[in-house]
């Protein structure tokens, strides 16, 4: 297989990046009146305006050829499918079957699974509705009042984001905690405020053997008996999203209130399974349809658009030309919504855990970038905070500005502002300050930064499903290109083990580590 960095695509684009370098992208607009209608696009409720970036008309060419002499029609087909694509694990990756709406089988060891996905979105239903109603009661006959999601990672991450930034659809008479840190003030701080009587925990992990998860689940279950039921009282106050029903069942937790999932989920893309039981709590078990029907009308657009209007292939197009042709090393969000402010922490672990690899699919070293340091915060915090580096330092980083066109009542005025500031940002990040009348270095702001503005319609549970699928293909189709497993997470397996290994020989053999880690033992040791 010929190397991705001898390709003809890949060569024209490095020459490409060389004569591009100097090009004031404002230079674009004025030799193309039509650049905006040409370089933006809709996908159902979601808007993306991809003019604001140092990418001519060539560049763009040479991108879509590059996407196009690559692998992924074909491992596109595989995925959706259900060919076993994460090769290290030798598992299929099928979280687009999770959402799908149509009746399509979809084969996995022989055997079609969509019958089992209909039958656990039917589990939610029941559960969601039952607790929702009041049906649902805890030991001493009260309704639930709070529900706590328990997990780390994945099985954290898409819930908690997705639960605040549909906040506004929530059910008026249940509040949701996220606990996901193994530092017990996370815990403690969330229990406090509660009463074990009206307390739903959720146990969110795919494997049943997250340390974290499993320490904070203990700690959460001596709690409530402590203050309330009895070992009989756990199954009505702890249910569990997880494959491993055989630790769920152990833990106390009914047969009937696991909610399954199965191992071609994989973590990082698991808020479509049963590790969306928050979101189904907390908005409905309609609106939950909604999100998975929003991503998967971006999984049809995703499968069916030509590469050059196709709203991920271009995205990854994008993030691809800034990391291997133009030197960027990071790639900002900043969601002009407060409503995402976990959209950031989200993507992070998406991109980072997807796409942060070294080696290609068949182990060999790659000769190039792979996966951005992916980093942001909400606007406008963002701009008294980290844009003075962006407008005037030394780094070069696109950035991904995302807001909702529609205010909620009552908020127009702050909405406007909002919105103007985050245009005004695209606009100065690109023009600098150009006007001249102040020849004093410390006052230029030199411009040229490139970014791209996605627009959701409204903050509704289907642009949101759209808009995570979205960047879900992203780093699918930047895997594929770069040929690396985007689905397996080595790197994170090994600190677990070692975090393993260091509590068990803490008190007998401490040599085994490296002379700093004894060092720091030693100290660590005189508090336990
Ligand atoms: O962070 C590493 C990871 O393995 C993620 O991929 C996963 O989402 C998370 O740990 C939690 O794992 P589990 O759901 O099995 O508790």
């Amino acid at each position: 297989m010929l190397q991705l960095t001898r390709s003809v695509s890949w060569q024209a684009l490095t020459r490409l990046g060389e004569v591009t370098r100097n090009d004031r992208i404002r230079d674009y607009f004025a030799a193309d009146p039509k650049r905006f209608e040409k370089m933006s696009l809709r996908v159902g409720g979601l808007f993306l305006d991809y003019s604001k970036h140092h990418i001519s008309d060539e560049v763009m060419e040479a991108l879509v050829e590059l996407a196009e002499h690559s692998a992924l029609v074909q491992r596109r087909a595989q995925m959706f499918s259900g060919d076993i694509i994460n090769v290290t694990e030798n598992r299929p990756v099928l979280h687009t079957a999770l959402r799908s709406q149509t009746n399509t089988p979809v084969i996995v060891d022989g055997k079609d699974v969509m019958p089992e996905i209909h039958k656990t979105r039917e589990q939610i239903r029941a559960f969601s509705e039952a607790v929702r109603s009041g049906e649902w009661k805890g030991f001493d006959g009260q309704r639930i009042r709070d529900v706590v999601n328990i997990g780390i990672g994945g099985s954290d991450l898409g819930p908690n984001m997705a639960c605040r930034a549909l906040l506004k659809h929530r059910h008026p008479e249940i509040n949701f905690h996220f606990v996901s840190n193994v530092d017990g003030n996370h815990i403690q701080k969330v229990l406090k405020r509660l009463d074990p009587a009206t307390t739903l925990f959720i146990v969110s992990t795919k494997t049943f053997s997250t340390q974290e998860t499993l320490l904070n689940a203990k700690t959460a279950r001596r709690w409530f008996l402590e203050h309330a039921g009895q070992d009989a009282d756990v199954g009505a106050h702890f249910v569990a999203a997880s494959t491993n029903r055989k630790a769920a069942k152990e833990f106390g937790i009914r047969e009937e209130n696991v909610f399954e999932f199965w191992a071609w989920v994989g973590g990082r893309y698991s808020m479509w399974s049963s590790i969306g039981l928050p979101i189904a709590l907390s908005i409905g078990y309609e609106g939950f349809m909604e999100l998975l029907e929003g991503a998967h009308e971006m999984d049809q657009h995703f499968i069916n658009a030509p590469m050059a209007e196709n709203m991920p292939v271009l995205m990854a197009l994008i993030g691809i030309w800034y990391i291997n042709f133009m030197g960027a090393e990071t790639q900002a969000i900043v969601p002009y919504d407060q409503a995402l402010h976990q959209l950031p922490a989200f993507l992070q672990q998406l991109d980072m855990e997807s796409n942060g690899k070294s080696v290609d699919i068949f182990g060999r070293p790659v000769d190039y970038k792979t996966g951005p340091i992916v980093w942001g915060e909400t606007g406008s915090n963002g701009q008294h905070a980290f844009f003075q580096l962006l407008h005037q330092g030394t780094r070069y980083v696109p950035i991904d500005f995302i807001a909702s066109l529609k205010p909620e009542p009552g908020t127009e005025e702050h909405h406007f502002a909002l919105i103007t500031n985050m245009l005004a940002q695209a606009n100065a990040f690109m023009e600098g300050s150009q006007d001249g009348s102040n020849l004093d270095p410390h006052y230029n702001c030199p411009g040229n930064r490139p970014s791209s503005t996605l627009l959701l319609d409204e903050m509704t549970p289907r642009n949101l499903g759209a808009l995570i699928a979205l960047y879900e293909h992203k780093v699918f189709v930047q895997g594929v290109i770069w040929n690396i497993n985007s689905f397996d997470q080595w790197g994170v397996q090994l600190g677990k083990r070692i975090a393993g290994e260091i509590s068990a020989r803490i008190d007998t053999d401490v040599k085994a580590f490296d002379p700093s880690t004894q060092g720091l033992l030693a100290l660590v040791r005189e508090h336990f």
